[in-house]
């Protein structure tokens, strides 16, 4: 299965959301995949180290195969899942290069994408495939979303999030026909807890999780694996709720 997350605006926790879903199911003893599909702004590689000779790059501008972009990086504590990651090339050139890309490169690259969730899924016998990928609507983050099994949309509660989630969910999800679930994301503990109403008109969002806001993931200093030691935190009940839903989907 192809998970991505996406959003309309950045900085919603896409990223943090997604190595930790990758964390839990791999704990769960799953062989997972996790890419780093945010080539405009790659993410991952201040987290996990590349030993792989390519990056996410190089396969999809046709310049190796799948197997030379991923880096196992299971942690020594888990013993039954595995986790691999294919990394975006973090480098200023890179990220101009990426940028230049016509629409003519990002439709082969769809095509890439396309043969990537084959080979992972088909020939490698990976269970999921997680997606890190770029805010907004440009071609690469469509790109992701046509591929995926499963969209997760990231949005916080700022209003003018909420509202370009809900436009973006109309005009383009409902195109593909996606599975699509909506996750907001650094909720106060206030609102959780029903002393203030959200005051938001989430009712049309097809709403999977609200997960709160933490002191711990802002002290952490952008730490993206944090609730992972701490099986007790919020963020991993909200990990597991979000496991749940996407498996009996
Ligand atoms: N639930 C949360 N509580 C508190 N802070 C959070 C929470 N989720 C994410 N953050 C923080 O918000 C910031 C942005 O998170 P993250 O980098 O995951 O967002 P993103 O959607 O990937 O951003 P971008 O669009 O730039 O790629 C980080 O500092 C992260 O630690
Ligand atoms: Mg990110």
């Amino acid at each position: 299965m192809f998970i991505t997350f996406h959003s309309y605006k950045g900085g919603t926790g896409k990223t943090l959301l997604s190595v930790n879903l990758a964390m839990t199911l791999t704990a769960k003893g799953k062989k997972v995949c996790l890419l780093d599909l945010d080539l405009r702004a790659p993410s991952l590689s201040s987290t996990f180290n590349n030993k792989a000779p390519y990056w996410v790059n190089d396969y999809l501008s046709r310049l190796c195969d799948v197997e030379n972009i991923l880096t196992e990086s299971t942690p020594d504590y888990i013993n039954d899942g595995s986790l691999f990651v294919g990394l975006a090339n973090p480098s200023t050139e890179a990220i101009r290069e990426m940028s230049a890309k016509d629409r003519k490169w990002e439709m082969e690259a769809l095509g890439r994408l396309l043969s990537l969730k084959d080979t992972l899924l088909n020939e490698l016998g990976f269970d999921y495939i997680i997606c890190d990928s770029s805010p907004g609507l440009q071609y690469s983050s469509i790109n992701t979303i046509v591929v995926a099994d499963i969209a997760l949309v990231v949005t916080s509660v700022d209003r003018s999030d909420v509202a370009g989630t809900q436009r973006m969910l109309h005009d383009l999800y409902d195109l593909y026909e996606k599975k699509t679930g909506v996750i907001v994301n650094k909720v106060p503990q206030t609102v959780l807890s029903g002393k203030i109403p959200l005051k938001l008109d989430t009712h049309k969002l097809p709403l999977i999780e609200m997960v709160p806001c933490s002191c711990d993931i802002l002290n952490s200093a952008g730490e993206y694996l944090f609730a992972f030691n701490n099986t007790q935190h919020p963020l991993n009940q909200s990990m597991d709720k979000i496991v749940n839903k996407i498996q009996n989907w």
